[in-house]
């Protein structure tokens, strides 16, 4: 079963989180994060920032492989996941950017992206802690329903909803692309250590299939149940759909503390 810890908000999420990965770049100066985008991961990014600076820590070898990106956005596209990271991450965290990747969502050889990505994954060494959010959809990376459970990095096409979801990210809804590149489920699965975070009320059935329904490709979140360390960090509109909360609380309550997260 998934880790489940319930705080009041994103920014404790954050400062959770931060805490976890200053604490494995300390011990792995060329750690691999795996990184999402949207609008979840915002303030544990803007929280790890403050605590590299503060601490002083190095993070110049830290590597980071981002989990998808869109097909065909045109270069320059403020929403190209490659800019997105860039802006939210590589720069605030002073990351080397060399050493941080996003899958090739370029049309022209898209054929070979995928498996491009997977052996620069399989390379670094796979990635050491994972960062996902869930869309209501209950796809993590753009994995929608339906797909396997043992998939790769690939083209996807994303559903109706999920590009209504991202429309506010762009100027009209029409704008958002219908393919993407996305890690796999079988991809993500390999990371040692997953943390999903899910904010705010719209996210809670789908955290609530992902942590405690059946293990099912209609419910893509849910393949975290097959990782032996997952941390969900949610808030408590998005834990509301939970069955087992008393229980979430009081494994945190009792946690040791040398464990972590
Ligand atoms: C983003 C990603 C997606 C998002 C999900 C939630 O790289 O892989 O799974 O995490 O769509 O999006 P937000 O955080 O914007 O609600």
């Amino acid at each position: 079963m998934a880790e489940v810890v319930i705080v009041p908000g994103e920014a404790e999420a954050g400062e959770l989180v931060a805490g976890a990965i200053v604490a494995l770049i300390r011990e792995k100066p060329d750690a691999v994060l795996g990184l999402a985008t949207g609008s979840t991961p915002i303030a544990t990014y803007q929280a790890l920032a403050r605590r590299i600076h503060d601490d002083r820590v190095d993070v110049r070898g830290v590597r980071g492989f981002a989990l998808d990106e869109y097909v065909g956005l045109p270069p320059g596209h403020p929403e190209h996941y490659r800019a997105v990271i860039t802006r939210e991450v590589v720069e605030p965290l002073g990351l080397t950017p060399e050493l941080v990747r996003v899958p090739n969502g370029d049309p022209a050889g898209i054929e070979h992206a995928g498996a491009d990505y997977e052996r620069a994954i399989v390379a670094a060494g796979g990635v050491d802690l994972q960062i996902l959010g869930i869309g209501r959809t209950g796809h993590i990376g753009f994995n929608e329903p339906g797909s396997s459970l043992a998939s790769l990095t690939r083209v996807k096409t994303l559903t109706e909803q999920t590009r209504t979801d991202n429309a506010r990210f762009f100027d009209s809804p029409s704008d958002v692309p219908m393919h993407c590149i996305t890690q796999g489920i079988g991809t993500i699965l390999r990371a040692r250590h997953l943390v999903l975070l899910a904010f705010g009320e719209a996210k809670a059935p789908a955290v609530a299939a992902a942590v405690e329904g059946p293990v099912s490709a209609n419910q893509p979140g849910s393949a975290i149940q097959l990782h032996p360390h997952t941390t969900v960090i949610v808030d408590e509109a998005a834990a509301s759909g939970l069955e087992h909360l008393d229980y979430y609380r009081h494994a945190w309550a009792n946690k040791p503390a040398w464990q972590g997260i």
